[in-house]
């Protein structure tokens, strides 16, 4: 039985958690655990259906991407939520990964959906507390998460010290802006959770820009501007994520 390994302590995000599933059921994303078990493939009628179309071609990049890497890594998913995809990591790459996530209930219902998943673990914790090993993993996925801390800059290098000598931090789904575009898009996300019932969550959400990450060399290794990735939206008549990955690596040698 897989059960959620408490690191941080447990009080500690209890109203930042309470609020971010009061946001989640309005917006219709607390899922039973038999539905955890399908994503990213949802109901025609789920609300979201379109947005999880999206990530299943995030999940398929990155599988892909990390398969041609190396055999059996180990994996932190940081922010993994319920952990759907770091479960699916684990199966597609015959990995070991950890997920972890400041939220307890949303690793509850992980554990539950993904019991049956060897070579997953899920920790209570919080990122910034000694709650992993450094130099452990090989790579880091951060998928719809930057957004959720407010210093991009002090995370990742949190990240690359986790990482391995050689390993990788990888980011997905997220928006990542022009600087002159940040303080419309803030507005669009007030207006958005003001209007769900919660504008109090706007100030969990945070609008970064491309720019914000330079110190950190990002290589793109999904561009949705790309032609490629154009044609490829055409062809296919499927949602693509509109968001870049991006890849920041730990050198070998520093
Ligand atoms: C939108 S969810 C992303 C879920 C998942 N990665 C996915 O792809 O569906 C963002 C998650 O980041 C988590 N988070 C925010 N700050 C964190 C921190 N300091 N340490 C660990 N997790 C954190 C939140 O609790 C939330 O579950």
């Amino acid at each position: 039985m897989l059960t959620v390994d408490l690191r941080s302590d447990p009080t500690r995000f209890a109203d930042s958690e309470a609020l971010y599933l009061e946001v989640r059921r309005a917006e219709g994303r607390v899922l039973s655990p038999e539905a955890l078990r399908k994503l990213p493939v949802v109901a025609a009628d789920d609300p979201h259906d379109r947005e999880w179309q999206t990530r299943a071609g995030t999940a398929a990049r990155l599988i892909g991407y990390l398969r041609g890497r190396q055999p059996h890594p180990h994996i932190l998913d940081l922010g993994c939520g319920p952990g759907w995809m770091t479960a699916r990591l684990v199966r597609e790459l015959d990995a070991t990964a950890v997920g972890i996530d400041c939220n307890r209930s949303e690793l509850e219902r992980g554990a539950e959906a993904f019991g049956a998943v060897e070579g997953l673990e899920l920790i209570y914790g919080d990122i910034f507390e000694p709650v992993v090993e450094e130099n452990s993993f090989d790579a880091v996925i951060v998928a719809s998460v930057l957004q959720y801390f407010s210093d991009p800059q002090t995370l990742l290098n949190r990240l690359l010290d986790l990482v391995k000598p050689g390993g990788e931090i990888l980011l997905a789904d997220t928006p990542l802006y022009r600087c002159e575009e940040i303080p419309d898009a803030a507005e669009r996300t007030l207006n958005y959770y003001t209007k769900l019932g919660f504008p109090q969550m706007a100030d969990h959400y945070h609008h970064h820009a491309l720019d914000d990450l330079s110190a950190f060399s990002p290589e793109i290794i999904y561009d949705p501007r790309a032609v490629l990735s154009r044609i490829g939206r055409s062809v296919f008549r499927r949602p693509f994520s509109p968001f870049p990955i991006l890849r920041i690596s730990r050198p070998e040698n520093p």
